[in-house]
């Protein structure tokens, strides 16, 4: 059988209003996370899944500074294109406007401050890549399912809803930022209306696709991390895991330059000419040694 194309969408707009003053004048995804930007996680991830073909959501007023960060992404291998989201009008928003660049693919949608980590990610994402038509989303297991999209399951374990930050979660899975769907999603996100809060929800997407008993829900184990990074005191604890772990075992999380070049998507020279500006921060070093 032949791998359906999946396109990746990486949403990376919204105001940061949870993280003010900081993000007042920078973009949340731009804001380090120990020790590359936050934005080079969820675009790894999508990496790791083996999804080449990706269209970041921003504002238009920090394009430049995206392009500056990422240009095509022909550097990885990848190729990036950019589209502007003018409001925060909700997730489900990237469906609209990103309906030119899925065209007849189908596409997976991950959120620019969700970090996600453990062993077994890339085998899980590339089976979810795989599935011919639905959708598939993660359930992670939280101490505060409040804060998320939670999904309710029936005594057999399967997902009869999926609510948004409910006030009483039945339920301790929150929907990770991670969503894959076929391609009639666009028409999906194109029926929606606003919700109380004014922001065409995910939530509505995904249920959409519940309802119609085309929903997966894969519930992601407790060796697995998934971190979100959208307040200070989550960035932080972020921040700390990735440096206890990239100290302790001298490997980096989220490095699209070690990524592009195990997935055989750069060669060596490639990935020599990439450390040799990154040398002064020792991120360049750590390139040059995966050679030797
Ligand atoms: O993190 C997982 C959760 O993400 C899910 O469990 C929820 O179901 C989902 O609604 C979402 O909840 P959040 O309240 O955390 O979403 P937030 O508004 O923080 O937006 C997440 C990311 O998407 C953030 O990087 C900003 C970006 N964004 C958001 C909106 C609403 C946009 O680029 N445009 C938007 O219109």
């Amino acid at each position: 059988m032949t791998k359906p194309s999946r396109k990746g969408i990486l949403l990376a707009g919204g105001h940061g209003t949870r993280f003010y003053p900081a993000t007042r004048s920078i973009s949340k995804q731009l804001l380090p996370v120990y020790d590359k930007p936050m934005l080079y996680y969820p675009l790894t991830t999508l990496m790791l899944a083996g999804i080449r073909d990706i269209l970041i959501i921003i504002w238009e007023h920090e394009r430049a500074l995206f392009e500056k960060l990422l240009g095509n992404g022909e550097q990885w291998g990848i190729r990036i294109q950019y589209a502007a989201q003018e409001k925060p009008r909700g997730i489900a928003e990237a469906f609209i406007i990103g309906e030119e660049f899925i065209g007849k693919d189908s596409v997976c949608l991950i959120l620019g401050d969700n970090i996600l980590y453990g062993e077994g990610i890339p085998a899980i994402m590339q089976e979810a890549c795989q599935q011919p038509e639905g959708a598939t989303i993660f359930g992670y297991y939280v101490q505060d399912p409040k804060r998320y999209g939670v999904i309710h399951f029936n005594d057999q374990g399967q997902p009869v809803d999926i609510v948004e930050k409910p006030q009483n979660p039945l339920s301790n899975y929150a929907a990770i930022g991670l969503y894959f769907y076929d391609n009639r999603v666009i028409d999906m996100a194109k029926q929606l209306k606003p919700s109380a809060r004014g922001e065409l929800e995910i939530t509505d997407v995904t249920r959409a696709y519940l309802d119609q008993q085309k929903l997966q829900v894969t519930k992601l184990g407790r060796g697995t991390a998934w971190l979100d990074t959208g307040t200070p005191p989550a960035w932080l604890e972020a921040s700390n895991f990735i440096q206890i772990l990239e100290h302790r075992q001298g490997l980096k999380i989220g490095c699209p330059e070690e990524i592009a070049w195990r997935m055989g998507y750069i060669d060596n020279s490639q990935l020599l000419t990439l450390a040799r500006p990154l040398l002064k921060s020792g991120y360049g070093h750590y390139l040059q040694e995966l050679l030797t």
